[in-house]
């Protein structure tokens, strides 16, 4: 018998990319064997990031250049490989991008989800981790949020569609108790691995806060546009639950673990509980780089709520999951990862003195 058939393998969907590639590195360390099937959109950005990925874990990584649109793409790696469990990131996730091409969105994300689900029975997979948001709360009665709040409305079509597949997935498993399926809500994922060898890939202006910090200190951007200082919170601006990629890393791990024991569908939040300003992160940010950061007060972005904390204890008491970093941790990883590589995975690593403390 072909030898990959007798293993037994995790396929990770878009585990190229920034959530999927430090997910696999602790995958490969807790001992599983992974295949990655990545649409390689980044093209030799996602090849050079896999490669870090075998570096740091020193275990090779089965690739696979595949669409989760492309229904023989996925049963061409389904019947290469003998799959137990599929950990789903592929998907694009950009809030703001997402109101101008819905359509892309709801094809790539929900489409692509649902050709994947098919592909997963046809070949009798049945166990899914599935890349969630906290953007499915839309706006929380209350915080810290917990998993039995109700969902929606959402306010953007990128959250529309996390919200969607969710859905397909109860219903899917509601009809066949063969299936399993840990949905895992992130909050806000920042951070880089702390060998600063992987790390989120700068694309174009980011919507996002913590990179778009990382732009003005490298001077590429002015200053920070803060989008509000009116709100009912600790300063007036946006208070978010930040988590670190690698603790965010270790909780699919746990999730993963998880659907060995049969639980259905279950919802799980992966957050930290702390809720961070928007001033608290430059703050932090400063300390961490040792840099002054100019900002701007701007009126609040429209669609933006004034806080979003996670109450993470359902995933504390099953997953046994806790995350381990604090945002002084997220920031210092953060620039370490920027400093080795000023243009992300585009060109040399570079190594400064000040690298020797990243050991
Ligand atoms: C954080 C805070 C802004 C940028 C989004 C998605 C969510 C998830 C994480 C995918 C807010 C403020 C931001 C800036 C600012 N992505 N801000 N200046 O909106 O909480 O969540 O990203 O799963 O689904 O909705 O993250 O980083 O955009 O904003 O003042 O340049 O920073 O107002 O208070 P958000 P964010």
């Amino acid at each position: 018998m072909d030898p990959s058939k007798r293993q037994k393998y995790v396929l990770v969907t878009g585990g190229a990319g920034y959530i999927g590639s430090h997910t696999v590195v602790e995958l490969l360390s807790a001992g599983y064997a992974i295949v990655v099937m990545d649409n390689m959109y980044l093209n030799d950005i996602n090849i050079e990031a896999l490669r870090r990925v075998e570096r740091l874990s020193g275990r090779p990584v089965q690739f696979f250049k595949g669409d989760v649109t492309c229904v023989s793409d996925l049963q061409r790696v389904f019947s290469l490989y003998n799959f137990w469990a599929v950990i789903h990131f592929a998907a694009i996730k950009a809030v703001g991008q997402s109101t101008r091409i819905p359509l892309d969105y709801y094809y790539n994300n929900v489409t692509g989800s649902l050709l994947l689900l098919r592909v997963m029975k046809e070949f009798n997979v049945k166990n899914i981790v599935f890349s969630s948001s906290a953007t499915v709360y839309g706006e929380p009665d209350k915080c810290p949020v917990d998993e039995t709040a109700r969902v929606g409305p959402v306010t953007n079509p990128y959250g529309r569609t996390k919200l969607f597949v969710e859905e397909m997935l109860r219903d899917l498993c509601a009809s066949d108790p063969d299936w399993n399926a840990c949905l895992l809500r992130y909050f806000n994922p920042v951070g880089a691995h702390p060998s600063g060898l992987i790390g989120e890939h700068p694309q174009g202006i980011p919507n996002n806060l913590m990179p778009y910090v990382i732009r003005v200190l490298q001077g590429r951007s002015p200053y920070v546009h803060i989008y509000g200082s009116d709100y009912d919170t600790v300063d007036g601006t946006g208070v978010r639950d930040y988590i670190h990629v690698c603790d965010l890393a270790t909780g699919h791990v746990a999730a993963l673990k998880k659907l060995d024991t049969k639980p259905g569908c279950v919802a799980y939040n992966l957050g930290t509980g702390v809720g961070l300003s928007v001033m608290e992160i430059v703050k932090t940010m400063e300390k961490a780089t040792q840099k002054k950061i100019p900002y701007k007060i701007e009126d609040r972005r429209p669609g933006d709520i004034a806080t979003c904390t996670a109450d993470a204890s359902l995933a504390n008491r099953e997953l046994g999951w806790y995350p381990t970093r604090g945002v002084e941790e997220m920031c210092e990883d953060m620039w370490r990862w920027t400093r080795k590589n000023p243009m992300g995975y585009d060109g040399e690593i570079l190594v400064s003195d000040e690298d020797d403390d990243s050991s």
